[in-house]
């Protein structure tokens, strides 16, 4: 049996095929590619029983990754995170069936690692010697240390007010870092330029398609946890929406292989952004196909502040394929939920993550979360990574001073 079923690729606005066994970016028509598999084979050849007994990562799924060779996956020790109820934050929001999916303890920090473990197993594969990116900070950490574990040269530009702990994980790689004193979508144009002078493969989002195939594992992990029978809602921080676009192909590619109940609707996907940053959530609700740049973007969930996705389109078509939503909420409401699902269930989500219970509330309370319903929640990162998002007023003693009661 082979390691991938990898096929081609495609450009989701055309689609023209494109051959994997070279190195690609974008489609001619300046769209992200995505990745195809051999369904049909696989059909007949890979059962869930064939799972049991594989190692607890994402590479447990290698059939449905793009890595042809395992000589070549670069592995930190990669997914497979703890899919837990929360029985306390539930009661709280009026959801009983209430689960937190925690990235937090992945390696890097972050879900981005599962991006970047794929895209630099990948790129390596293909051969690159050096890449680079632009970053909120965290995928920029994330692809700049399995790049140095795959002695892949990365060279990333982060917005100056990206949190401290990311820009520190990408110099500690021994990548080539630079600050700008602007958004992503600023670093994301002097990466564009650098690239265009030759040499380097560009890994910013979308631009090369292999960090959606890492991402989507999150989707075969939640399927697998849950016994193949998926939830009613997944909830997600949406910056440029590459985990919602993977966990929907995730959902699609279970359900060609037939290893979902057929009669089983797919979960609705919710986006969640920020009121400061919301650019596909005022899409959405136009019904449009694409979104606009949002202006003066700002929030304290960097991971989400993305004023204009390159795959905007895809992550709309998910929401409105799964019937899903997408909502903004407010800073202060998801700062006062990160103190709340610490309080109650003694995890500390990343500010992009406590963003969902903000919007689990509203959601519940306008009814569209129904009572009985299975939802799920996305952490995308651990608290630990953004020490400045919250303050404590914590009493000195002296030594020998006694406890006030
Ligand atoms: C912690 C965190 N959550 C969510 C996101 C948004 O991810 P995506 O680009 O898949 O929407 C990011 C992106 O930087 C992030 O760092």
């Amino acid at each position: 049996m082979p390691y991938s079923y990898l096929s081609h690729l495609h450009c989701p606005k055309t689609n023209v095929r494109y051959d994997a066994s070279q190195i690609q970016q974008l489609s001619e028509v300046g769209a992200p590619l995505l990745v195809d598999y051999d369904l049909d084979a696989l059909r007949s050849a890979w059962k869930p029983t064939d799972l049991l007994g594989r190692e607890a990562s994402l590479w447990r799924y290698h059939e449905l990754l793009p890595v042809l060779d395992p000589a070549n996956v670069v592995n930190l020790g990669e997914g497979f995170t703890p899919l837990f109820r929360t029985p306390r934050i539930g009661q709280d929001l009026g959801i009983d069936d209430l689960w937190l999916k925690d990235e937090g303890i992945i390696p890097t920090g972050s879900f981005k690692a599962r991006g970047a473990a794929v895209g630099v197993s990948k790129a390596k594969e293909l051969g690159v010697r050096a890449l680079a990116m632009p970053t909120n900070g965290n995928a920029g950490a994330a692809w700049s240390l399995y790049a140095a574990r795959a002695g892949i040269e990365a060279t990333v530009v982060m917005p100056q007010d990206a949190p401290q702990i990311t820009r520190l994980e990408t110099a500690i790689s021994g990548a080539h870092l630079y600050l700008v004193n602007g958004l992503i979508s600023d670093a994301g144009k002097q990466v564009a330029e650098a690239v265009a002078a030759g040499g380097l493969y560009d890994a910013s989002t979308l631009k090369e398609p292999y960090r959606i195939e890492g991402k989507k594992t999150m989707g075969f992990e939640i399927a697998e946890q849950f016994g193949w029978r998926l939830p009613d809602v997944i909830l997600y921080p949406t910056g440029g929406g590459v985990g919602l676009i993977g966990i929907h192909k995730a959902f699609q590619e279970l359900r060609a292989l037939g290893w979902l109940p057929a009669e089983q609707p797919l979960p609705r996907l919710v986006a969640v952004q920020a009121s400061g940053c919301a650019p596909i959530v005022k899409a959405w609700q136009a019904r449009a196909e694409a979104s606009e740049f949002w202006p003066d973007s700002r929030t304290v969930a960097f991971g989400i502040n993305v004023p204009k996705a390159l795959g905007d389109f895809l992550v709309l078509r998910a929401l409105y394929e799964s019937d899903g939503y997408a909502i903004a909420v407010d800073d202060a409401d998801l700062l006062a939920e990160q103190r709340k699902v610490a309080e109650l269930e003694g995890a500390f989500v990343c500010p992009e993550g406590a963003a969902l219970y903000a919007a689990a509330r509203q959601l519940r309370e306008a009814g569209w979360i129904r009572a009985g319903e299975r939802v799920v929640v996305l952490n995308t990162g651990t608290g630990i990574k953004y020490p400045d998002t919250f303050a404590v007023d914590v009493p000195l003693l002296q030594p020998g001073e006694r406890l006030p009661r």
